[in-house]
């Protein structure tokens, strides 16, 4: 209990005490599926540090997990390396030239429907191939041909498919022989648990890109494919793949008791929301409320809304829209908009607005978290947008095309595919990133790699990750319960609370409605991957809830 107290009135209070140099770091992978885990743990036995570990699961996942996994998407990383010194690479995807604010609005303003979500329109230029490129490039330690090479074997050789992937193989089947009407790359009457899944198209296009390098994929044969597949109706040119690069940025850094969160900055909004929502979680006395209570969920859901009111008017693409950083982190700012939470009844989410500032999916990422023996640490979360992208695969190229240009706000105050409501500062115009809720993240304790983690699940991603966060450091939970245990949700909008069915009980649904709370119960909420050191031991927590597969270097 007294743990949990000092944790949060000690906020701000940096401690250094505790600070240990010699550590005892066993490098530690943890991912969406087995193939890409296993693959990572070989670069880390065989002499590569984290970053290169990173390349080789992101293009393994590319081939085993192809629902999420890519080549054709975007994502970010977090790297914190033994020196202590903390990177951002967004290699989000972003709007092509020819994109414009009402692109996917019809005569009557109103938005046609899947164009955003379905086909060639709903792409966004991708970034995973410059994002690789450019993370070996600043801080990748071994030959990237061997990195590819790892990918390229699963490719041709193929693989088991997992129960997972078979049932959503043939859910989808419809979506690709419309999308795909002569191009259908992972047809299957039925797919069926262990079936194996071989891909040589894609096996060729990595071998491309291993021999050229990034211009492998923005340059030559396999852009002019990616042309060519959208040219029906898509509107991203050769110049827009050309000019594709990712950027480093600067993390967003909090510190709160003795620890340091780092994570992403806009484009996505993960960094930011992570870090109001311990900002207003440590207004209350976290100590008297049980853990995932009536209290519990009542709170953080009133704190949930409030963040993702202010993520709606105040977040976009950095470069494109003054995001209020400095703001939205100030301490006393996040302290106003908790104290007007009412512990007792839930305020409608109506009644909530984003604060006033001094100035005027299916939810299919993916997300890998790995150390290294010297203490390297990457965190990645990495998607096509929902499960599959726009379903469109490039002919003859054995990859998927991202949707992502939903994450854009295609209308203020409508939804996207996640519910999300937008605004101005995610409006679409050419050459922007749209906003993410990607959350890679990486904490320090009294200075030290502590934990790494992140998760798929769209708007979920962001409450996940807290949750999770929550678990480890205010509940003394070991990483792999923290990341099984049951999660809720809220976003504002719709005024739901999302509760996973395992937590769900008649007695619950009762009191919070009696709240003032709509509780929908749903399927899973989120899959995080983590990688925890702590007291010289590494520990992996693979969520239960998918594939996830977490290993230790022997
Ligand atoms: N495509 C989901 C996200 O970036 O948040």
């Amino acid at each position: 209990m007294k743990i949990r107290r000092s944790l949060l009135c000690l906020y701000f209070i940096i401690t250094f005490i505790g600070c240990n140099k010699n550590h005892n770091y066993t490098g530690a992978v943890s991912s969406g599926h087995p193939e890409a885990t296993k693959i990572g743990i070989q670069v880390l036995e065989n002499g590569g540090n984290a970053i290169d570990a990173s390349i080789a699961v992101q293009l393994a996942l590319a081939v085993c997990l192809p629902n999420a996994g890519n080549i054709g998407g975007g994502g970010f990383m977090i790297c914190r390396m033994e020196d202590g010194q903390a990177y951002a690479l967004d290699f989000r995807e972003k709007a092509p030239k020819k994109a414009f604010k009402n692109m996917y609005l019809d005569d009557n303003n109103q938005i046609i429907d899947s164009l955003s979500t379905y086909g060639s329109l709903s792409v966004g230029i991708p970034g995973t191939i410059d994002g690789i490129f450019e993370a070996h490039k600043k801080l990748g330690s071994i030959d990237i041909d061997i990195l590819f090479n790892y990918a390229i074997q699963l490719a041709e050789i193929g693989f088991p498919i997992t129960k997972r992937q078979a049932d959503k193989l043939n859910y989808y089947q419809q979506d690709f022989i419309k999308y795909n009407p002569k191009n259908n790359y992972l047809q299957n009457d039925k797919w069926q648990e262990y079936d194996t899944l071989k891909q040589l198209d894609l096996a060729n296009t990595l071998k491309i890109i291993r021999d050229k390098g990034c211009d492998g994929f923005y340059k030559g044969e396999v852009a002019e494919s990616i042309i060519e597949t959208i040219s029906e109706n898509g509107i991203i040119t050769l110049e827009d793949l050309e000019d594709y690069k990712s950027i480093w940025r600067n993390p967003i850094n909090l510190n709160f008791s003795n620890y340091k969160l780092i994570s992403m900055p806009p484009p996505s909004s993960g960094g930011i929301a992570l870090s109001q929502l311990i900002m207003m979680l440590s207004n209350f006395d976290i100590d008297s409320i049980s853990h995932n209570s009536v209290d519990y969920i009542h709170l953080l859901s009133e704190i949930e809304k409030r963040v993702y009111a202010d993520r709606s008017i105040y977040l976009g693409d950095n470069d494109y829209f003054d995001v209020p950083t400095e703001k939205l982190l100030n301490f006393d700012y996040n302290k106003k908009r908790a104290l007007e939470i009412n512990t007792q009844y839930a305020t409608p989410s109506n009644q909530i607005s984003h604060g006033q500032l001094n100035y005027k999916e299916s939810e299919e990422t993916t997300h890998f978290s790995i150390i290294d023996k010297d203490g390297n640490a990457v965190s990645v979360t990495t998607t096509l947008n929902t499960n599959y992208g726009s379903k469109v695969f490039v002919n003859n190229r054995g990859f998927l095309l991202n949707n992502e240009m939903d994450d854009f706000s295609s209308k203020p105050g409508e939804p996207n595919t996640y519910g999300l409501i937008g605004s101005y500062a995610n409006e679409i115009e050419p050459e922007k990133r749209m906003l993410s809720s990607m959350t890679p993240t990486i904490i320090e304790k009294n200075n030290n790699l502590f934990l790494v983690l992140g998760s798929p699940g769209g708007s979920t991603i962001i409450t996940s990750v807290f949750q999770t966060i929550l678990n480890l450091i205010l509940f003394d939970m070991d990483i792999q319960s923290a990341v099984d245990m049951p999660r809720f949700h809220h976003q504002w909008k719709p005024d739901n609370i999302y509760i996973e069915k395992e937590l769900y009980s008649d007695s619950l649904l009762q009191i919070l409605s009696n709240m003032g709370h709509k509780i929908i119960t749903r399927n899973n909420i989120g899959h995080v991957n983590a990688v925890v050191y702590e007291n010289n031991i590494t520990s992996v927590g693979a969520d239960k809830r998918g594939d996830n597969f977490g290993l230790i270097v022997k």
